[in-house]
């Protein structure tokens, strides 16, 4: 389906609460389904979220909180549901890889790499990481440290089935070669490219013995043994569209998917072992994978391994959703890393927020109230005599398609969110500038009531674009502000943003 956009966060790890990590991505891809639902219209777009909950994580942490594995994760996927609702995260779709339609094509898919010969089993002997769930080598592990956790490695030997990695290494380096969009941004696209020059793929273990994990999916052809929690979790992209299901609907309609978001911590899995899944099983690949940096807390990457977290409700809860959400997507460029720090929420705030946007709201909204009565100028049909600076924003607006609007598109269709919020607030910029040097009181006092009207809609147009634009990153200050404007009289309310005080 031509236009069609189904984009995916990856499927979050329920043995802990969501923190700031986690709702970095969900915020950004609700930004791109709601962009792309205003541009290619509600039906064609298919924004999928998730939990994964198998494996040794959940397995562990739900024997800490004495639950079984499936009453735990059914706890904590209540936080992640409940937290996206709170964020205003436009998901169509939410899938537990827990989930029978999930279990049915994890098991599908076994099964035909298994009978294709793509799946084999052999004897596994070396390092391997509980709370990574990762197996090393010896080569990779010095003083039987995790190469990534620096946790401590357990040394295994046991019977597993593999899947044959390595026999598609080359293909998978001419398809990323070939396709130089597939993988974004460009520098990941040039490490996943270098990874696959310098080393030789080893086949991925995709199984672990019942009786060091039982929280998985059974292998089809060999019960004794679970899926490695991985090569089950990337399957949710197909299984939630119900790939293998003839008669879903959603079947051909969604798949392939447009974007599969992600931070860099797992661009291996998503730019190596999910592509090759998916050719070895004779499936499309993902039109693009795009893997973000990571928000660090005094430098060190937040997460709960390293025990920093930031729960996100305790920041909207001081400065509100959309000062949340406008600080993630504005204060890095996506695709880097950043350092989160409420002092730099409160700082977005007082100047892009407070004294940008919300002021250039409220001196309109009190200039329509002062001298129209609170009437918006009406405009339609009539010729309008603006002043040199007033005509200067209204060629960058002017127009179904402005510089202003494809400016701000550019930066979404790129990812690249600060640009377009960037581009967004330098309009605002202009505009309050533009109040500043005509000195509005000044032309009320003289009674150019002609030049104070051309003013005056000068202003309301800006104002109105920009609740237009700001729509997919700030949904609510988006209708807020087009509630005030109203259609012909204005609703002026509180201020939108009202200065923080410094915090003693
Ligand atoms: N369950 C796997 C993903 C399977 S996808 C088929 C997993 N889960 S996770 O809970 O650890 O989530 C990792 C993802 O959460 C990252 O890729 C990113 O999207 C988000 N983030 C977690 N911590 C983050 C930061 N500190 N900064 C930015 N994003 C972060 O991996």
């Amino acid at each position: 389906m031509p236009g069609k956009f189904y984009i995916t966060t990856p499927l979050y790890y329920v043995n802990a609460s969501p923190h700031i990590g986690h709702s970095y991505t969900t915020i950004a891809a609700d930004t791109l389904a709601r962009y792309m639902r205003n541009k290619a219209g509600e039906d064609n777009v298919w924004f999928l979220t998730g939990t994964d909950e198998h494996g040794q994580k959940i397995e562990k942490a739900a024997e800490a909180a004495q639950l079984t594995p499936k009453d735990f994760a059914d706890e904590v996927v209540l936080k992640f549901i409940g937290l996206w609702k709170k964020l205003n995260i436009s998901y169509n779709d939410f899938i537990r890889t827990t989930e029978d339609r999930h279990i049915q094509v994890v098991s599908r898919a076994l099964e035909i790499l298994y009978k294709k010969g793509d799946i084999y089993e052999d004897k596994y002997e070396g390092w391997y990481c509980t709370p990574c769930e990762t197996f090393w080598i010896d080569a990779q592990v010095i003083d039987q440290a995790c190469p990534d956790c620096k946790r401590k490695v357990e040394r295994i030997s046991e019977t597993n089935y593999f899947f044959r990695l390595a026999k598609y290494q080359d293909w998978l380096r001419g398809y990323i070669n070939s396709h130089p969009d597939f993988v974004n941004p460009e520098s990941r696209k040039e490490e996943v490219l270098r990874f696959l020059e310098l080393n030789k793929l080893n086949d991925l273990c995709i199984s672990r013995p019942k009786e060091r994990l039982k929280w998985g999916i059974p292998l089809p052809f060999a019960p004794a043994h679970v899926t490695y929690v991985w090569f089950d979790a990337l399957l949710n992209y197909i299984s939630a569209v119900g790939y293998f299901d003839e008669n879903n609907k959603y079947r051909s309609k969604w798949w392939p998917a447009q974007l599969h978001l992600m931070a860099k911590d797992i661009l291996r899995q998503h730019a190596v072992y999910w592509p090759i899944m998916l050719y070895a099983l004779g499936i499309d690949l993902p039109e693009k994978i795009f893997a973000h940096g990571w928000w660090m807390l005094k430098e060190e990457k937040i997460s709960k391994s390293r025990g920093n977290v930031i729960n996100p409700l305790d920041i909207v809860n001081k400065y509100g959703l959309d000062a949340y959400r406008y600080f993630l997507l504005r204060d890095v460029p996506f695709g880097l890393d950043g350092n989160f720090s409420e002092e730099a929420v409160i700082k977005r705030y007082n100047s892009d927020l407070a004294n940008d946007l919300g002021n250039l709201v409220y001196r309109t909204l009190t200039m329509v109230e002062k001298y129209f009565d609170g009437n918006v100028p009406h405009v339609e049909g009539e010729e309008i005599n603006y002043d040199p600076r007033g005509e200067d924003i209204i060629k960058r607006i002017e127009g179904r398609d402005s510089i202003f609007q494809k400016e701000v598109r550019k930066g979404l269709e790129e990812y690249n969110f600060s640009y377009s919020l960037g581009e967004i607030w330098s309009l605002i910029n202009m505009a309050n500038k533009y109040v500043e040097e005509t000195k509005p009181w000044n032309l009320a006092k003289e009674n150019k009531g002609d030049e104070l009207k051309a003013f005056i809609i000068v202003l309301v147009k800006v104002i109105r674009q920009v609740a237009g634009e700001l729509k997919p990153f700030m949904p609510d200050t988006s209708s807020a502000i087009i509630n005030q404007l109203g259609s012909q009289k204005i609703e002026k309310g509180a201020p939108l943003f009202p200065r923080l005080l410094p915090q003693c």
